[in-house]
């Protein structure tokens, strides 16, 4: 049931903070600062490559597992798209790790892709939250979500949860590959163990978030952009707004902006810039420079730091704690699926139900 919310997708929001909790406590031992003994049994050390394929908001946490698994590990990963992946017939590596994400563990590109790497001899394994999927009986090794049922269409809690276990294992494949030695697990382990706090003061913004939604809900066009990890959080954040407010939105990679999509800025299209203070955001603020000089109105989503560094004159600046750079991606999810659901609402959408979509699309 829906409880006191409006919504289920209202409702799955404000579970994140428990559910990541309970998906981390699966992978890490957060009393030892150590990765949980046989919650990864792959043998990381021997593996070349990480071939990963998902679709849809599955497929951007794949994405951000592709910038730690190769900073923390070293350990090179090729992501694509389901629906491509399943018919391209890449050449693939026995000693590569086959790797699907998934809610449903039903998704007919997904599962296709999983099969084709099985024939190949791949070792699989799946991160899915659906215990019984068909996915998760025909992979090798399943690492669980736990966060429980997902009823609105637009993915929420599903997402962060994927992204715990994706930095989980990222510290797994370190440490086994010896990219990281022990204080570097115990480090990365207290900063993955606060991210349910940090997710909590995230879900505090809700007002502010509500105030600025009602704006958004004035537009026809919204851009988000985001550097390294951040750009596939600007690539979820267009998609849960398009899916669910009807908006046209954009999500692009901040560097790629002077190579078109900035014909697109004017006074009417909002530009909502996800950077928090960490390596990459100078290079983001300097591609925000170039919207507003052609006066387009930023919506910036930082941290206290990131905040006080920026000189820009913004529409609206969404301020966050300041979070270890490993669990940012995971924090800054929060502020986006709140900006889309309070956006859809004002628009007086279907929020859990939006036109034309289905929960798991099982035909392709
Ligand atoms: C977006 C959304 C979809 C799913 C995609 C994959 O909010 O929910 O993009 O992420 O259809 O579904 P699963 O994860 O079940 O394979």
């Amino acid at each position: 049931s829906k409880g006191n919310h409006r919504h289920f997708m209202e409702k799955e929001i404000h579970e994140q903070p428990e559910v990541i909790s309970h998906t981390l406590a699966n992978y890490l031992d957060f009393s030892k600062g150590r990765i949980r003994p046989g919650s990864a049994p792959v043998d990381f050390a021997k593996i070349d490559r990480i071939a990963a394929s998902a679709c849809g908001t599955a497929y951007y946490a794949g994405l951000v597992g592709k910038y730690w698994f190769e900073r923390i590990a070293r350990l090179p990963v090729d992501i694509d798209v389901a629906s491509e992946f399943r018919y391209r017939e890449m050449p693939l590596s026995k000693d590569s790790l086959a790797l699907f994400v998934s809610q449903s563990g039903e998704t007919a590109d997904t599962l296709a892709s999983l099969r084709y790497c099985k024939q190949q001899g791949l070792t699989i394994g799946t991160i899915v939250n659906v215990r019984e999927s068909t996915m998760a009986r025909e992979s090798h090794t399943v690492f669980p979500t736990l966060a429980g049922p997902e009823v609105g269409v637009a993915s929420t809690k599903a997402f962060t949860c994927q992204l715990s276990v994706l930095a989980s294992l990222a510290v797994a494949a370190g440490k086994m590959r010896g990219t990281i030695n022990e204080d570097e697990e115990r480090q990365l382990v207290r900063e993955l163990s606060e991210i349910p706090r940090y997710a909590n003061q995230a879900l505090r913004l809700e007002p502010q978030i509500e105030a600025i939604s009602r704006d958004l809900s004035q537009v026809k066009h919204v851009l988000y952009l985001g550097r390294g990890t951040s750009y596939p959080l600007a690539l979820e954040g267009a998609l849960k707004l398009k899916e669910i407010s009807y908006i046209h939105a954009e999500g692009y990679a901040a560097g790629e902006l002077k190579h078109g999509p900035i014909a697109l800025i004017d006074e009417s299209m909002p530009v909502i810039v996800i950077a928090p203070y960490d390596h990459w955001f100078e290079k983001t603020v300097s591609n925000m420079q170039e919207v507003a000089a052609r006066g387009g109105k930023i919506i910036l989503i930082t941290d206290e730091k990131g905040a006080a560094a920026s000189t820009l004159n913004t529409m609206h600046t969404i301020v966050l704690p300041d979070t270890p750079e490993i669990i940012a991606p995971i924090i800054y999810a929060l502020p986006i699926q709140m900006l889309a659901y309070y956006t859809a609402v004002f628009m007086g959408t279907d929020v859990d139900q939006p036109r034309n979509l289905a929960k798991s699309v099982t035909v392709e």
